[in-house]
């Protein structure tokens, strides 16, 4: 695994650009990523291009040895750009639009935008695809960050009645499968159909969900107008694009089939104190570890994504500037995140930033420096874990024994249609990841379209459409699969399966979801496995029972709620868990798991485990020391036998056998 770096020459005098290099050189940097932000530089005014500064560092840069990564600079437009043609600003519901004077100030929906985008894109690529020193090429940079996926825009509407079109072909179509009868919603041409905002009751939930599905649709042919360019003009060089920790408002899974590997911007501090479903007495407990189970599982995700090839591109490296306390990381954490990213099967961890800006909107963000230029703590700790990295041996991550499946359309479908407050898809997702994990696993999270065949068991926390492709798919697995709430309880449309749900997986797993309950916050349910009460059912619950005129005598209840209902079936090696499990959920996991024959190895604390190919990491997120589950007579290749906060510990598993 390399380290690397995000450089912004641009914003800092010239004669700082060869010492920067030698430095980076010397601190065990190999990768450089530039030039994300530097549209006003590389383009000052229309069609007139200056290159000579970014020929000058792309050259100081490589002298020092170091590869390159350009970032096209389209999450920035100028000011002639926006002075131009004004509506390539986006547009909020209330119709209005967004400023110039800070970053993401686009309209992907606006032909002047993409039009200007496509220009600059075409004029780097041609200008640097073939540099020997360019080795990648990152694509605008954080789709949607600073919520600015959506616009409601007049060119918005347009491209999403048009997008309507393509997909119903007629009104008509479009009027029976959206239930337009319902409250006289129907409509006569595409013309008439509107934007789902400010309307006075709520939007059609199928009319949500299209505009949805055309929002991620209209991201992903963003990015692939990118990604051709540069396959055009950059032969050989990878295509990535950096995505955010949580951010679900395009399909990922789909816009990583036009890359060539996933990288994501890694803050394990800022994400632990913004992400919404992390408690307070969490956020208090990990404030300065970050989550344990937080980093981890989006490396995990963009493994998947990538098809095995993933990077870091931005790594958090002291304090952020974004969230609403901003506190320093432990001494070791970044060397920490650093190797458990390697251990998850990282190719770069690239740092953000080289060094702190003292001035504009990110002044109070860290770097590896000092706004003074002095090797700040991160620093120390990006030049102690290049060295350390030097010395392990080589080694591939193998396919984990779990796969965890996640799903964008669902987490849609959930956020337009909660039914209970509280039923938040990713939250529901981290919380069987991080279970799973605190059993010692390993796990790939994979798109409900991978190939799902060489997995022991394959875990859904909930998918609110099956197809009958995936349902015999999901029975034909040979390892066991469990699905959880509300799993196959809508159809494409938006409605209620004519079967009721779990719809088509009914063929397969004879029960049947009756109706659906939403608990409110304190009630709970107790499941019983026996008479040995594993847990509570919270927030929500399917009242399920065996599919009448079907052929039942398979199926088995291995937990029930008090009341006598079923919580846990399985039918062949299919379970169906009824339920939103808080401390249950480890039962559970576990009968599956052992069903399907996966060990596991219950952690506690901040300890947590990870192989990559025959080596194993141990990372303590703290706070208290955790022995390292080592076999007596293993050596350590890295670390001591017990770990403080932010320690690692790595060995080689046919070491001492
Ligand atoms: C990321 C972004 C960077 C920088 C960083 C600060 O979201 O890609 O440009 O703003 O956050 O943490």
């Amino acid at each position: 695994m390399k380290l690397g770096v995000c450089y912004y020459p641009e914003q800092w005098p010239e004669d700082y650009w060869h010492q920067d290099a030698q430095d980076m050189a010397h601190l065990g940097i190999q990768v450089v990523r530039i030039a994300e932000f530097a549209w006003s530089r590389m383009e000052p005014s229309e069609g007139l291009y200056q290159w000579e500064w970014l020929d000058k560092a792309i050259h100081i840069l490589a002298e020092a040895g170091l590869q390159v990564v350009l970032g096209t600079p389209t999450a920035a437009p100028p000011r002639w750009l926006v002075d131009k043609d004004p509506s390539v600003l986006p547009m909020d519901a209330y119709g209005r639009r967004k400023g110039f004077g800070a970053r993401r100030h686009c309209d992907l929906s606006n032909a002047s935008y993409r039009n200007a985008s496509a220009a600059i894109v075409q004029a780097m690529a041609q200008r640097y695809g073939k540099h020997p020193a360019v080795i990648a090429w990152q694509t605008d940079n954080e789709y949607g960050c600073h919520d600015t996926l959506t616009s409601y825009s007049p060119d918005a509407l347009r491209r999403f009645r048009l997008w309507l079109k393509e997909r119903y072909k007629t009104i008509e179509t479009l009027n029976t499968a959206w239930g337009n009868v319902f409250w006289s919603m129907e409509v006569g041409s595409f013309e008439q159909v509107e934007l789902p905002i400010t309307l006075a009751a709520p939007a059609n939930p199928i009319h949500s969900l299209d505009f949805k599905r055309f929002v991620s649709d209209e991201v992903c042919s963003f990015n692939r107008m990118q990604t051709e360019i540069l396959r055009t003009h950059s032969p050989g060089r990878d295509v990535l694009h950096n995505f955010m920790g949580f951010y679900g408002e395009f399909d990922h899974h789909r816009m990583a089939q036009d890359l060539d590997i996933a990288t994501w911007d890694s803050y394990p501090l800022g994400h632990t104190e913004t992400v919404p479903f992390i408690t307070e007495a969490d956020r208090q407990r990990w404030s300065r570890t970050g989550h344990p189970d937080l980093s981890a599982y989006h490396h995990d995700l963009m493994r998947g994504l990538g098809q095995g090839r993933w990077w870091i591109m931005e790594q958090q490296a002291g304090p952020v500037n974004w969230a609403q306390w901003n506190p320093i990381p432990i001494p070791g954490m970044v060397r920490a995140w650093t190797l458990e990213a390697w251990a998850h099967g990282a190719e770069v961890v690239s740092y953000f930033r080289w060094r702190q800006l003292p001035y504009a909107q990110e002044q109070m963000h860290s770097g590896l420096h000092l706004p003074n230029r002095q090797l700040d703590q991160g620093g120390l700790e990006a030049r102690q874990v290049a060295q350390e990295l030097a010395q392990l041996p080589p080694t591939r991550s193998n396919p984990a024994p779990v796969a965890l499946v996640l799903d964008y359309e669902s987490l849609w479908i959930y956020q337009i249609q909660p039914q209970g407050a509280d039923f938040h898809y990713q939250e529901l997702v981290f919380q069987y990841y991080s279970t799973l994990r605190q059993l010692g696993l390993d796990i790939d999270i994979v798109s409900p379209d991978a190939t799902l065949e060489n997995y022991a068991a394959v875990i859904v926390p909930s998918i609110a459409r099956i197809s009958p492709a995936l349902a015999d798919k999901l029975a034909q697995h040979p390892g066991h699969v469990l699905l959880g709430p509300r799993s196959g309880s809508k159809t494409e449309h938006f409605g209620i399966p004519a079967e009721l749900p779990p719809g088509p997986l009914q063929v397969h797993l004879p029960i049947q979801v009756l109706r659906v309950d939403s608990l409110r916050p304190h009630t709970t349910l107790a499941v019983q496995q026996g008479q040995h009460t594993i847990g509570h059912a919270s927030r929500w619950r399917d009242v399920v029972q065996p599919l009448p005129q079907a052929n039942t005598s398979g199926l088995q209840v291995h937990a029930h709620f008090a009341d006598g209902l079923p919580a846990h079936v399985q039918h062949g090696r299919l379970h169906y868990l009824a339920a939103w499990l808080g401390e249950g959920l480890p039962s559970v996991l576990q009968t599956v798991l052992h069903a399907a024959g996966v060990s596991t190895q219950a952690l506690t604390g901040g300890l947590r485990l990870r192989s990559h190919g025959q080596l194993r990491m141990a990372i303590n997120y703290g706070p208290d020391a955790a022995a390292v589950p080592v076999p007596p007579g293993t050596p350590l290749l890295l670390g001591q036998a017990v770990l403080q906060a932010g320690e690692v510990a790595i060995w080689d598993t046919a070491a001492g056998m």
